[in-house]
């Protein structure tokens, strides 16, 4: 078989490592990946975003299924595209990638199914929502309605930083046209967890939870970034929270959906904050997570390419999903600066012996060498018994691996262990 992998970071990687223990896959194209993920797919000078040419290159290749990776693309369509083709593919219609693509909706179906989720007003114009907030509650959180890589959202703490963000949003345009809507919301508290789950638009299987640290520096300080390291699973995540979750989020969503006639099959990824009045959704991301797909399928026992073809085939409810019971645990390294400025070119030295835990994110072959090129480098993930060696193994794997400017977190897991140990 032929398969494309639409994408080029390290949760791409960790996708394509994983198909690749499939033994009816041939060849992976990977679009555009990187220089890393060059050592395990055939990478095609395709931009993500490029659905026309991401097509026709599918076309012309004879891909027997493709899998559409990052947000962007989803959000443009590139799945509906494919499939008129008739290429099958893993992912959600535009129609169902609206869920992460647009936060109004996200949130208004939140409100119109009984979806627990943080309060929040919408807002078209830039004055009601600077009226609203001489008086809502503080902090508060600011979010643009559509994709802003990331960093659309603001925790405000004080009135002025609200307005301050309001008005990037809304009259600088800092975020483009996602800041012509606003979502302003409760701002909630409660350890967060990310549960990814397959869905094939009946039936929902959760993978195994995990957790995020999204801060740049150690104790959560400094910007957010795209994730700095993970840990799976995530020990707040109970038995008992997991069977509420599936009962008051997971089915109702799914449910939701179909209602809408907005039918979601691919991953439907979950950002749920456990808060003193029950787990509420944060978000929703109509695809695997960044860098938790980089914990979450290593510890997948199934075979991924089975799983991901039950999904496209409405099959999800005969199909085992089985996850290892072990603790796995991904370090990002990131180049020094990220997620600001930060050089980038320097070569990069990954032992032989640790390549099969590495996850490519940010590099590119140069004359030969493979040098940095970009905030997020690589993950190491390290899988134990014991989340503690999960840890300690992940840090060994960073130490042995160089290149200038490197920085990471030196406290990936520790508020995890922590949450263990109580
Ligand atoms: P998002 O881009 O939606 O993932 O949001 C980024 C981060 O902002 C989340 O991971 C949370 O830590 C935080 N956040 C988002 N919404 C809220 C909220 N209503 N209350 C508290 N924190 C939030
Ligand atoms: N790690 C968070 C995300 O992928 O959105």
């Amino acid at each position: 078989m032929k398969i494309m992998v639409v994408g080029g970071g390290g949760r791409e990687h960790a996708i394509i490592k994983k198909l690749k223990e499939n033994s009816a896959v041939d060849e992976i194209f990977a679009l555009p990946g990187n220089g890393g993920i060059a050592k395990d797919a055939t990478c095609v000078a395709i931009g993500a975003k490029e659905i026309e040419k991401i097509v026709e290159f599918a076309v012309n290749t004879g891909i027997d299924y493709a899998v559409v990776a990052p947000d962007d693309p989803l959000v443009l369509g590139c799945v509906d595209a494919l499939e008129e083709k008739g290429i099958s593919c893993f992912g959600p219609n535009a129609k169902a990638a609206i869920i992460e693509g647009s936060k109004v909706f996200s949130k208004n179906l939140m409100k119109k199914y009984n979806i627990p989720t943080a309060a929040y007003e919408v807002f078209t114009d830039m004055d009601s929502a600077l009226s609203y907030l001489e008086t809502a509650p503080i902090p508060t959180v600011i979010k643009a309605d559509g994709l802003a890589l990331g960093k659309g959202v603001i925790i405000a703490m004080t009135r002025d930083e609200a307005k301050d963000a309001v008005r990037s949003m809304m009259a600088e345009k800092v975020f483009g046209k996602s800041g012509d809507q606003i979502v302003i919301e409760e701002f909630l508290t409660g350890p967060e967890v990310s549960v990814l789950s397959f869905t094939d638009g009946k039936t929902v299987v959760p993978m195994i939870s995990s957790m995020d640290h999204k801060r740049a520096g150690d104790n959560d300080t400094g910007l957010n970034t795209g994730g700095m390291g993970t840990v799976a699973p995530n020990p707040y995540y109970t038995d008992a929270i997991a069977a509420e979750c599936m009962e008051r989020i997971f089915l109702p969503t799914i449910k939701a959906m179909n209602a809408e006639g907005r039918t979601f099959k691919g991953c439907l990824y979950f950002g749920l904050m456990l808060t003193p009045n029950g787990p509420k959704v944060i978000e929703y991301n109509c695809r695997f997570g960044d860098p938790e797909t980089q914990v979450v399928l290593p510890l997948l026992e199934s075979d991924l390419l089975t799983v991901m073809q039950a999904t496209t085939n409405g099959t999800l409810s005969e199909t085992e999903v089985k996850f290892a019971q072990k603790n796995a645990c991904c370090v990002i390294m990131a180049s020094e600066g990220y997620p600001a400025a930060y050089d980038k070119g320097f070569p990069m030295d990954i032992p032989e012996a640790v390549w099969d835990r590495v996850y490519v994110a940010g590099a590119a072959v140069k004359d030969g060498v493979l040098v940095t090129n970009g905030g997020r480098v690589l993950g190491a993930t390290a899988i134990a018994e014991s989340l503690e060696t999960a840890v300690e193994n992940a840090y060994a794997i960073v130490k042995t691996i160089r290149f200038d400017n490197a920085y990471y977190r030196n406290d990936i897991g520790q508020r995890a262990l922590q949450a263990g140990r109580n």
